[in-house]
């Protein structure tokens, strides 16, 4: 078993134990996020993102040209047979990793995959030397919101009614090299 199966095993045990109380599923794939492969998932992640986030979509080209970008990061989360389990998408700023988009399919959701998909990209950022990553989430999304926490970042800023449909504050989250 690789450290990747270890980590989504982990992160599907401690989730499921936590708010269900049973033993986790047993769901071993190859849980190493990388950039999207083909036209087809980046189609899948637009997809999904649409899906997720109706107000504020990615679309494919969008996603492409984010590809292409050298300060441009797009990765993928995928099942044993290709399916998209989850995306992430970011961009280098100034000495700061800025996450735009991070999303997990429905079906996925609550098992341990925004973690892992999270915790390898954070890897990947602090392997670069990037002192820094920070992201925006909506007040109300408390679950993005113990997944940050638990991933290191805290609360830095707020941008009152940022969001629309529905009105939403708007949390800035930092988390600085460890
Ligand atoms: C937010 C999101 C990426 C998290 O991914 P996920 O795979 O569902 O979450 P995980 O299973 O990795 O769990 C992350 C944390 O949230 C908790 N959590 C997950 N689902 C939960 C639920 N339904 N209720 C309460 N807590 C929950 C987990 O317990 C875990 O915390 P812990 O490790 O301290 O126990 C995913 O739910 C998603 O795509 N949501 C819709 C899009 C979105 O909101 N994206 C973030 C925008 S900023």
């Amino acid at each position: 078993m690789s450290v990747f199966d270890r980590g989504i095993l982990e992160g599907e045990k401690e989730g499921n134990r936590e708010r269900w109380g049973g033993e986790p599923e047993a769901e071993v794939f190859p849980a190493v996020p990388r950039p999207p492969a083909s036209v087809d998932e980046v189609i899948a992640i637009s997809t999904l993102s649409h899906q997720l986030f109706p107000e504020q979509p990615w679309d494919r080209i969008a996603v492409e040209e984010e590809m292409a970008r050298r300060d441009g990061w797009v990765r993928v989360l995928v099942d044993g047979c290709g399916g998209l389990v989850g995306y992430l998408l970011a961009r280098t700023g100034v000495d700061e990793v800025q996450i735009l988009q991070i999303g997990v399919s429905p079906a996925f959701q609550g098992r341990g995959h925004g973690r892992l998909l999270l915790r390898r990209f954070l890897d990947e950022v602090d392997a670069s030397g990037i002192p820094m990553v920070s992201l925006e989430v909506r007040s109300s999304n408390r679950v993005a919101r113990k997944l940050y926490l638990g991933e290191g970042f805290r609360r830095v800023g707020i941008r009152r009614a940022y969001y629309r449909r529905p009105v939403d504050d708007a949390l800035l989250m930092t988390r600085p090299r460890p």
